[in-house]
């Protein structure tokens, strides 16, 4: 099944509880969190033990997106605070089947992220080692950006690399993705959805993340 996944990069941190429980409750089906080292992206974000303050409140599982460098030295630290997902950046990673394997040994599941700018065909030799492939849809750092259309070509690319060569990896697009665009998303091959800002700006996100599903089925 496909599925919706706020990031909470979006929410307000004054009532991030409030706020994830409302998600929660308006049919989310993963927590995304972002997590940024104002070093590999120009931004900085929150680190494991809000991750862990999170994992207290919600039963939905959490999809931890590392943008950060070293990302190896924390895989530990996040799996402690109870991430079920864990995703590297290919863009900053020399050894990137060790990561995706250390992550796999923790009993989780592993995913590789590219940025904008980095063709899917550098994936082919991790794709059967991969559980999740995410494909930014806008350069990483912040919310509330634009959709690079250019990323619908990648997925569709993706798809049919993982299809031809029966790769048991789902396809996970972040950024930009909210109404009027989820559905081109869904269609190009796409199964988990990223969404901050379409969420959690929202008025009635209830009916948001229910329009947001109706165009995913
Ligand atoms: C961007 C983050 C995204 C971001 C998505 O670096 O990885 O997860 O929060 O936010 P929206 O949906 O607002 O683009
Ligand atoms: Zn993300």
């Amino acid at each position: 099944m496909k599925k919706i996944c706020p990031s909470i990069l979006s929410a307000d941190f004054s009532r991030l509880s409030d706020e994830i429980l409302d998600v929660e409750k308006a049919g989310a089906d993963i927590i995304h969190c972002d997590i940024m080292d104002g070093s590999f992206v120009p931004n900085i974000s929150f680190g494991a033990k809000i991750v862990s303050d999170v994992n207290k409140i919600t039963e939905l599982p959490l999809d931890v997106h590392l943008m950060i460098n070293n990302p190896e030295k924390y895989i530990n630290d996040f799996y402690n605070a109870g991430a079920d997902i864990i995703s590297v950046h290919y863009e900053n990673n020399y050894h990137l089947d060790r990561v995706v394997n250390q992550i796999k040994n923790l009993g989780i599941k592993a995913g590789v992220v590219i940025n904008p700018a980095t063709p899917v065909l550098l994936l082919e030799d991790i794709l059967g080692a991969a559980d999740i492939v995410l494909i930014m849809s806008v350069n990483p750092g912040f919310g509330g950006q634009r959709f690079i259309t250019q990323s619908l070509k990648k997925i569709s690319q993706l798809r049919s690399m993982i299809d031809k060569n029966n790769y048991g990896c789902v396809i996970e697009v972040d950024g930009g993705i909210g109404i009027e665009n989820i559905k081109e998303v869904s269609e190009a091959g796409a199964d988990m959805f990223v969404c901050g800002s379409s969420i959690f700006g929202s008025a009635d996100r209830k009916k948001t993340i229910q329009i947001l599903r109706e165009n995913i089925l």
